[in-house]
């Protein structure tokens, strides 16, 4: 049996992740948007947590994140941040545009190739921001060789490397970046008389683990469901993953948190043929918010996650009345690397 959790206001969160050093740069509250229209279709009281308009070259979920990452780089000494993601990353360009805020540089060494149109959505956006572009091929491991190659040869050119991807910051700031942002989210509902019972957010682990520390730490667990949707083949244990993020942020901020594997949710049935690959249904959560809310998402990451939600509200599993948050992460300039798979017209 579970040992009775120390649970936290929301004031106490607030102040303890405020002992963390970090860069002000995200519009923050980011709005809490209802949606009158798609809620009626679904018979569900449906809100979008607008993290995509957190500012930073078009928003996103990361802005948050890079207030804690970049502190941490700028203590460390660092005037270039280098960083090693897929082509199709919104932490790339949002890395890149937070790094050229603060007047540091951006190497970036992407997985996958220059696409042969010419580039268009976040490459482009790399690109226009001035980033030092590395395609890139191999696993993890030859990822971070590669990248710890490049740095020597800035250190030796007389300037200050930073390797993004092991900084202890990594994870756990985008985990605390999401207690926040929960934070804001109970309190905007609160506001609007209503309060969650169904949170569903696009995951690659790390912001779901902010939402499910924040939960446990409000003590709030048997209160409403915490749904991350994945978007890449599932690593065997992602569970107990997003649960070690959680206890690591908790950790960092000097609190006591109870968070296991029991805690997490994850949807693992929309990722499709795998990362960056669209789905037919992800394509129809594409066009059912822009048709109905004016609101887009996007083919990799957002339309996938609301994709999941679609069908459990169709299912039954989110019960009709019940309140929804889908938390909107961003990622909306691969709209315009897919643009011939949107444009196409659909199939009645
Ligand atoms: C639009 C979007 N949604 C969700 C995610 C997943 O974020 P996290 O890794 O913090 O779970 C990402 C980043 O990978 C993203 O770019």
């Amino acid at each position: 049996m579970r040992r009775v959790a120390r649970t936290y206001g929301p004031e106490e969160i607030r102040r303890a992740i405020g002992q963390v050093p970090r860069r002000r740069f995200a519009f923050l509250p980011t709005p809490l948007e209802a949606c009158p229209r798609l809620s009626e279709q679904l018979g569900v009281r449906l809100w979008l947590k607008r993290d995509d308009q957190t500012g930073l070259a078009f928003g996103g979920n990361k802005t948050r994140n890079l207030e804690f990452r970049l502190a941490e780089a700028l203590a460390a000494g660092a005037d270039t941040l280098v960083f090693g993601v897929e082509v199709t990353s919104n932490s790339a360009r949002q890395t890149t545009a937070a790094a050229n805020k603060l007047g540091l540089r951006t190497v970036l060494f992407l997985r996958g190739d220059p696409p042969a149109g010419g580039p268009q959505g976040n490459l482009l956006l790399d690109l226009l921001l001035g980033a030092e572009v590395h395609f890139f091929h191999g696993d993890d491991a030859e990822m971070a060789r590669a990248m710890a190659a490049r740095a020597d040869e800035l250190r030796r050119e007389g300037r200050r490397p930073f390797d993004i991807n092991a900084a202890p910051m990594f994870a756990v700031a985008s985990s605390l970046a999401y207690v926040e942002s929960l934070l804001e989210t109970r309190e905007q509902m609160q506001a609007a008389g209503a309060f969650p019972q169904h949170v569903y957010m696009t995951s690659g682990s790390k912001g779901q683990a902010g939402l499910v520390l924040g939960r446990a730490l409000l003590g709030e667990r048997d209160r409403y469901r915490v749904v991350g949707v994945a978007v890449s083949k599932p690593d065997e244990d992602r569970r107990s993953a997003v649960a070690a993020i959680a206890q690591a942020a908790a950790a960092r901020i000097g609190l006591e948190a109870q968070v296991g594997p029991e805690d997490v949710e994850s949807e693992r049935g929309f990722v499709g043929a795998g990362y960056g690959v669209p789905t037919p249904e992800g394509m129809a959560a594409i066009r059912l918010l822009a048709a109905t809310e004016g609101v887009f998402l996007d083919p990799v990451y957002t339309g996938k996650g609301m994709a999941a939600l679609l069908a459990d509200v169709r299912s039954g599993r989110v019960a009709p009345g019940s309140d929804v948050v889908f938390v909107h992460t961003g990622g909306t300039p691969a709209l315009f690397s897919f643009a011939a798979q949107l444009a196409a017209p659909v199939s009645q």
